[in-house]
């Protein structure tokens, strides 16, 4: 008998049965009622695996040799390919040495035989329960350790970005509106998730160099004097110098330092030419140019955003990636700015 605790860890829980005779599928359903468990039966792997698509199936019972060429092997294979991790328990008349291996290389919790009793049934499925509630445990766990590690780096990005911020009220909304900027271009691409992230994240730090900067000369009116304009010329490489201590942030790096080179090689600080310029260093010169210029600056009005856009266009292939160019200006955020 199955006592009450046990009873409530079950709640809810399902288990797939999957024979192609229907007597072993009802006698293995009329064993587990006891459980007061789910229980989805299909006769096929094929209609297995449609189950396990459309519920959320906790534990898997599977006959091997069934009608059709597909076995319960080549269901367990499957499930882990798709990442399954279900606990699988399999029920045969017969099963090779060889397929006894595999199946256990494959994590298989129990191989019942038939015909089996009704005990040997229950102690299997219960042992697998509670095999997939630590499983579920151990990946909630991680799942939550992987966001809360998200979020604080995020959080430390954002502390990054204000520092710039304090000394300098441009600095922070410009690095926020490049960001922005630095998604829709990625994604316009075609980047994937984890590239417009970090698209996103060197949006945000790519001046965090100016901190090097003096006040004198970050806040200063007038045009810079040529020997200001080289202390102002050292943030990229500052920037990366910063960004340099903390680790997997190699693309972000490559945007800060490059943020001002030239596609025709006259920037600064490698002045690097063509593709040479890492992408996310071109992604950049583009978005930052243009957000410096709709925005209102000490020394200069704000640049209505057609004549941006059209400076943006004369400088493509000199200053500026073409293909990158034709990306940019075909963002509707962009185009109709
Ligand atoms: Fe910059």
């Amino acid at each position: 008998m199955i006592n009450a605790v046990e009873k409530r860890r079950l709640k809810g829980k399902t288990i797939l049965v999957v024979d192609d005779e229907e007597a072993v599928r009802k006698v293995i359903k009329a064993y587990l009622s006891e459980l007061e468990v789910n229980v989805v039966c299909a006769e096929s792997v094929a209609r297995a695996r449609y189950c396990l698509k459309g519920f959320n199936i906790d534990v898997i019972l599977s006959d091997i040799a069934m009608p059709g060429g597909e076995t319960g092997i080549d269901l367990l294979s499957w499930c882990r390919r798709e990442h399954i991790l279900a606990p699988f328990i399999l029920v045969s008349g017969y099963i090779s040495p060889d397929d006894v291996r595999f199946a256990l290389s494959r994590g298989v919790q129990h191989v019942i035989h038939k015909p089996f009793k009704k005990r040997q049934l229950i102690e299997a499925v219960l042992s697998s329960f509670a095999v997939s509630d630590s499983y579920s445990n151990l990946v909630n766990s991680y799942i939550k350790e992987i966001e809360l590690n998200q979020q604080l780096f995020m959080a430390a990005i954002d502390g990054f970005a204000a520092a710039i911020g304090a000394r300098d009220g441009y600095t922070l909304h410009h690095s926020e509106q490049v960001a922005d900027f630095a998604v829709l271009l990625s994604r316009r691409i075609g980047l994937d998730e984890k590239n417009i992230q970090t698209a996103r994240i060197a949006g945000k730090l790519h001046d965090i160099g100016k901190i090097g900067v003096p006040e004198s000369i970050l806040m200063k009116k007038e045009l810079l004097t040529a020997s200001e304009f080289d202390v102002m010329k050292n943030h990229p490489a500052k920037a990366a110098e910063i960004l340099g201590s903390l680790p997997s942030l190699a693309a972000v790096i490559d945007g800060a330092r490059h943020h001002h080179e030239r596609f025709d090689g006259s920037g600064y600080p490698d002045g690097l030419k063509g593709d040479s310029i890492p992408l996310m260093g071109r992604i950049l010169a583009i978005c930052d140019a243009f957000s410096a210029m709709i925005t209102e600056r000490p020394y200069r009005p704000a640049i209505l955003p057609e004549n941006a856009r059209e400076e943006i266009r004369l400088n493509s292939s000199t200053q500026f990636d073409p293909q990158l160019v034709n990306a940019f200006l075909s963002i509707p955020e962009i185009a109709e700015a």
